[in-house]
């Protein structure tokens, strides 16, 4: 049985799995640059972030409706029940649709319809966050959540993701103070590949709730110091860190010391579709490397409730 936990660093993007591009492209006849499944998956070998990045936004461009996002959000929540996910936290990029000119509107109102559903169907709970790219301008990322805040758009958060390297947390103050007076959760990406330095930034200017990633405060004892003083949640990325070889194999993977230094991480998927897998995927190949004890395990899931935004009541419940 897979074990119950919180899924709070996945990106919907992230879940479009190679056959639902193809079939997604013939419904919209795009021309695709790949004649086949097989050469479109002989793209997923990845040397840093960038490498990823690049085809994972080319990819995205067959999200063209509302149906379509309602599908690919519903595809992702199957098989998250399947893999024991019972709360999910869901980042999507605003930018990369509203860019190609489909109306906020309908990208949100697909996922939300999907993430209803589930609720219903396999009783997991959601929340849903925006995450602005730092590869664009900071004024182009609080000119849309203004819009978005003024136009009432349903989110529960922020967050900050995309090129980590040259784009440095100190460069959207702006942008979190207006998210967090709007009564908005605030999350960030730091120390994927980016030094300790975007995490004291994250904490001390962003002033966010959860850092994604941060493995890379291992470099700076004060700040592991730091956050675990402040039980910071890191949502850490196993089989990501290695496909993006931030981390060389899954024997080098930090997670060990993470636990061992009392540090409040927890297991997620990041870009299933891209990474070799789900939440069970994940775990799988931890299992297989580290023979976490059962009192690891339950910690790591105990970890992935307590960092969620559920509401008090409801994360009592689910520990
Ligand atoms: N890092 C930064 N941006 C991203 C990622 C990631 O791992 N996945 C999707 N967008
Ligand atoms: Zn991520």
């Amino acid at each position: 049985m897979n074990l119950p936990v919180a899924e709070l660093h996945i990106h919907l993007e992230g879940t479009l799995e190679p056959e639902m591009i193809m079939s997604l492209a013939a419904k919209h006849s795009i021309e695709l640059p790949y004649s086949s499944i097989d050469e479109l998956r002989a793209q997923y070998e990845f040397s840093n972030l960038q490498s990823f990045l690049d085809l994972f936004y080319a990819n995205m461009l067959v999200l063209r409706t509302r149906e379509d996002f309602h599908e690919i959000t519903m595809a992702y929540l199957q098989r998250a029940h399947a893999s024991g996910v019972r709360h999910v936290e869901l980042f999507f990029d605003p930018q990369a649709h509203v860019e190609r000119g489909m109306d906020l509107r309908d990208v949100i109102a697909g996922i939300r319809d999907a993430l209803g559903e589930a609720q219903d169907r396999w009783g997991i709970s959601h929340k849903l966050i925006a995450c602005f790219w730092r590869h664009a301008p900071a004024s182009e990322a609080l000119e849309l959540l203004r819009l978005m805040i003024a136009e009432k758009h349903d989110i529960d958060g922020i967050g900050l993701d995309s090129s980590e390297l040259g784009f440095p947390p100190e460069l959207f103050v702006e942008v979190f103070d207006l998210a967090r007076e709007s009564g908005l959760h605030v999350v960030a990406h730091a120390g994927e590949e980016g030094p300790a330095d975007y995490i004291w930034q994250a904490l001390d200017l962003l002033k966010v709730e959860r850092v994604d990633h941060g493995i890379r405060c291992l470099d700076d004892e004060k700040l592991v110091q730091r956050l675990v003083a402040e039980q910071m949640p890191l949502t850490v990325c196993p089989l990501s860190n290695i496909r993006l070889r931030a981390v060389v194999t899954m024997a080098d993977h930090p997670l060990p010391s993470m636990l061992e230094a009392g540090l409040k991480v927890s297991v997620h998927s990041d870009d299933p579709a891209y990474f070799g897998g789900y939440m069970d995927a994940n775990f799988a190949s931890l299992m297989e490397t580290f023979n976490f004890s059962t009192g690891q395990l339950a910690q790591l899931a105990r970890n992935s409730f307590e960092s969620s935004f559920i509401d008090e009541t409801a994360k009592r419940e689910r520990l």
